[in-house]
């Protein structure tokens, strides 16, 4: 085998396997889960292999700090709400996503980096290049190829759904700038997030999803060879 097949080889072996990372966004409501889990069956139809995780939760010290953040009695304060959200995120990565990066095709995450920056940071004044200093320490390298951002009225977005932990017991102008901390942080980063409004059924939405992930595979399966 010549040096020069043999380089190429290494190199396609070498970077065939880092799953490409979705994280999906949005404030209540929003059917951002039920999306989540739409878009990993489609995926897996068509053959890849995905894991799917929630934040905060999934590792075992996630699932126990989101019980304190969203059921817990005593108060916390905003700090200290927000450094267990960045904690669980520092657990995820560290056993779950970063053990699963060469093992998957894809792994989809129901929120991430962004939901601190915009319910701690936008909606209740955290500042923001603190979040992002952490998040950075928490997540390393796996950071999102593509986030979904499911966008709706904050209004109508809370009648949707229970009411019934911590944070979606707010008030609602607390979720109007959670939103906007959303909206901002999709015109930053706008080659990653894509903005989907929450105006139609559940499958047309899905469908918009689908076509956004298999560009963004198709184009990275481009870019690789
Ligand atoms: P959910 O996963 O059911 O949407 O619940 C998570 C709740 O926690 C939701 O109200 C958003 C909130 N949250 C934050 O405030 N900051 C964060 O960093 C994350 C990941 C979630």
């Amino acid at each position: 085998m010549s040096g020069d097949i043999c380089y190429n080889l290494n190199r396609i072996i070498m970077i065939k396997k880092r799953a490409f990372i979705i994280s999906f966004e949005g404030i209540e409501g929003t059917g951002k889960s039920t999306q989540c889990r739409l878009l990993s069956a489609y995926l897996r139809r068509r053959g890849l292999d995905v894991a799917v995780f929630r934040e905060p939760g999934t590792s075992v010290a996630g699932e126990q700090i989101r019980r304190i953040l969203l059921h817990g009695k005593g108060k916390l304060t905003l700090l200290a709400e927000t450094l267990l959200f960045l904690a669980a995120r520092a657990q995820l990565k560290a056993e779950k996503i970063a053990p699963q990066l060469r093992k998957r095709d894809v792994i989809i995450l129901d929120r991430y980096i962004d939901a601190t920056l915009a319910y701690q940071g936008y909606g209740s004044g955290v500042d923001l290049a603190l979040i992002k200093e952490i998040n950075s320490a928490a997540v390393g390298d796996c950071v999102p190829d593509s986030t979904i951002l499911l966008d709706i009225a904050p209004k109508i977005g809370l009648s949707r759904c229970a009411g019934n932990d911590r944070i979606e017991k707010r008030k609602l102008s607390f979720h109007k700038k959670v939103r906007k901390g959303y909206l901002c942080l999709a015109r930053e980063n706008a080659k990653r997030i894509k903005l989907i409004p929450v105006k139609s059924d559940i499958n047309v939405i899905q469908t918009k999803i689908q076509e956004i992930i298999d560009n963004e595979l198709n184009r990275r399966k481009r870019q690789r060879f």
